[in-house]
């Protein structure tokens, strides 16, 4: 392992505003996978802190940390047993909290994820609570009579709600003769949110992260954290799964939820310049424009699920900045530890095997774009998915997969990190916890730094402009006619700086207009010799090419 060496914040960094996150793009880790100091195949802090020095190179403003809490793994990670605590398998406090002063040192940021819907069941709150029904945790998880006994005996559940992770949402506690309720895995409980104990205990554990110095949080689920008070079930339609055959009313975004984010909030405004962002469990643009708002930004999923296409994408931009409104800032987020990797879905949407050359162009899209970026570790290299084979599954759910219950694999997307061609594509010397892919014999970081035209290369690139035009941090958005249909063209203007965007969605070259005055020169694109337009406009874009274009 290599100390970070005398680091400095990159003299192109915007100063640190309150209001940093609107500058900025957060990169993020998923610990086990990152890497691998110790040998025992499983990423770590330390791992972290060593390559620090690649993140502020590569242009990163922020990290956000997948959950690092002791956990019996079984949500790999999000079953979180103490959330307090730093997992000793990630390493020690000493080192969380030289992370938090090595992250500050660079000037970048550090984001832990908040796993606050549920804990795991070997929580101390939860093994106390299921032992009695008059223990001091008896109210903190959601514990309800069953609805009757079915005629050999067995108990029937409060009401009909399912598991997202496949079968019903209530397990039998026998010990106190009654049901407790989890949206996802058995072993993850629901905690009780109406009890003022739980909120009360919630929120001094998050300011026990906030005086260790983390910059923000991300929120797991949030909108579920509050249930209908009587639990009522949830109206039944049809749909092809157990999941999607109900109207999910009840069991996640109720009225009284807002009140609790400014409650949350409030405690976090008591530290300036922290940041949150809420991942919306199932939601559209139009819930996560409602619930974004002063230092709180909410992930939506439509980027996830669009197909590589120039109208897609422009329609979905231009429906979300009708949504959002000049003033509430929208998150970009193309792929993360629960979905497939960006390159590989969009290149095979595009039905093209240059995989790297659909990377590159999303991004561009991720990098010009109204709103802040969340870039998946692994995705500034081109890394794709990785067929894992059946007795490999980690992701609990994939193990359950079935007609009635179909799951994406979620291991695809997770492993690890490729630093070199070497073994173990450099993350580890022992026996990696996921295997790692073919793709580390080109996409890795070693390689890809030396190539001036990799996939790595043109995110620093990109990023770099994004550094250096405040238009594209945090100008207005403008959709474009280029006079393609193939071809998705924008303007972003802050001030007195504009940034005219063109990303050709298409396999083959085109040709297009953009307004002169606005686009003369090529500030950076996917490739290394982006084009200028001709005196009249006119600008031709080689296969999926992306070009930033400013007026001088
Ligand atoms: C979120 C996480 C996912 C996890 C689930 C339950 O959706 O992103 O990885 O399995 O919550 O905690």
């Amino acid at each position: 392992m290599t100390e970070p060496g005398a680091a400095t914040a990159s003299p192109a960094a915007p100063a640190s505003p309150s209001d940093w996150w609107q500058d900025a793009v957060v990169y993020q880790i998923y610990p086990r996978s990152f890497l691998d100091t110790d040998g025992d195949g499983v990423g770590d802090l330390p791992g972290i802190i060593d390559r620090l020095d690649y993140l502020r190179d590569l242009g990163v403003d922020a990290v956000w940390l997948s959950p690092i809490y002791p956990s019996p793994g079984l949500d790999v990670g999000y079953d979180v047993s103490d959330h307090s605590r730093v997992d000793p398998i990630f390493g020690t406090e000493a080192d969380f909290d030289r992370l938090v002063a090595e992250t500050h040192r660079r000037g970048m940021k550090l984001v832990l994820d908040l796993v606050m819907n549920h804990t795991s069941d070997r929580h101390a709150w939860f093994e106390a609570s299921r032992s009695s029904r008059d223990n001091p945790y008896a109210d903190w998880y959601l514990w309800r009579d069953p609805a009757g006994y079915a005629a050999d005996g067995t108990p029937l559940p409060p009401n009909n709600w399912v598991s997202f992770f496949g079968g019903s949402g209530w397990q039998w506690e026998p010990r106190r003769n009654q049901f407790y309720e989890h949206t996802f895995l058995v072993e993850q409980p629901d905690l009780n949110w109406r009890n003022p104990q739980v909120e009360a205990a919630q929120m001094a554990m998050v300011r026990g992260w906030l005086e260790r110095g983390v910059d923000g949080f991300r929120l797991d689920v949030f909108n579920a954290f509050l249930k209908d008070p009587d639990l009522a079930s949830n109206p039944e339609q049809p749909g092809a799964t157990a999941w999607n055959r109900q109207r999910h009313v009840n069991d996640r975004d109720q009225p009284d939820f807002v009140d609790l984010l400014a409650r949350f909030r409030a405690l976090v405004d008591e530290y300036p310049g922290r940041f949150t962002v809420g991942e919306l469990f199932d939601g559209g643009p139009e819930q996560a424009a409602t619930m974004t708002g002063g230092d709180h930004l909410v992930f939506d999923w439509e980027f996830i699920t669009a197909p590589w296409s120039a109208a897609a994408f422009r329609e979905l931009v231009e429906r979300r900045e009708r949504l959002f409104g000049p003033d509430r800032r929208p998150t970009l987020v193309f792929s993360n530890h629960d979905q497939p990797r960006q390159a590989s879905r969009f290149a095979a949407s595009a039905g093209t095997d240059d995989i790297d050359a659909v990377a590159k162009a999303a991004a561009m899209l991720l990098v010009g774009l109204r709103g802040t970026p969340f870039l998946y570790f692994g995705e500034e290299l081109g890394m794709v998915d990785v067929a894992i084979p059946a007795d490999e599954i980690v992701d609990p759910p994939a193990r359950i997969a079935g007609p009635d219950f179909p799951w994406w694999n979620r291991d695809q997307c997770r492993t690890p990190m490729a630093w070199t061609s070497g073994p173990m594509a450099g993350f580890t010397t022992g026996r990696p916890w996921l295997r790692t892919g073919d793709y580390a014999r080109h996409h890795n970081v070693a390689a890809e730094s030396a190539d001036p035209d990799s996939v790595l290369s043109t995110y620093r690139r990109l990023l770099a402009a994004r550094r250096e035009v405040e238009a594209l941090r945090r100008g207005s958005y403008e959709t474009l006619d280029a006079g393609d249909s193939d071809v998705f063209a924008w303007r972003r203007a802050a001030g007195g700086s504009t940034a005219v965007v063109a990303v050709n969605f298409a396999a083959a070259e085109r040709r297009i207009r953009v307004p002169r005055g606005d686009a003369v020169r090529a500030v950076a694109g996917t490739h290394l010799d982006p084009p200028a337009p001709d005196a009249d406009g006119g600008l031709t874009l080689r296969p999926f090419e992306g070009v930033i274009l400013t007026s001088g």
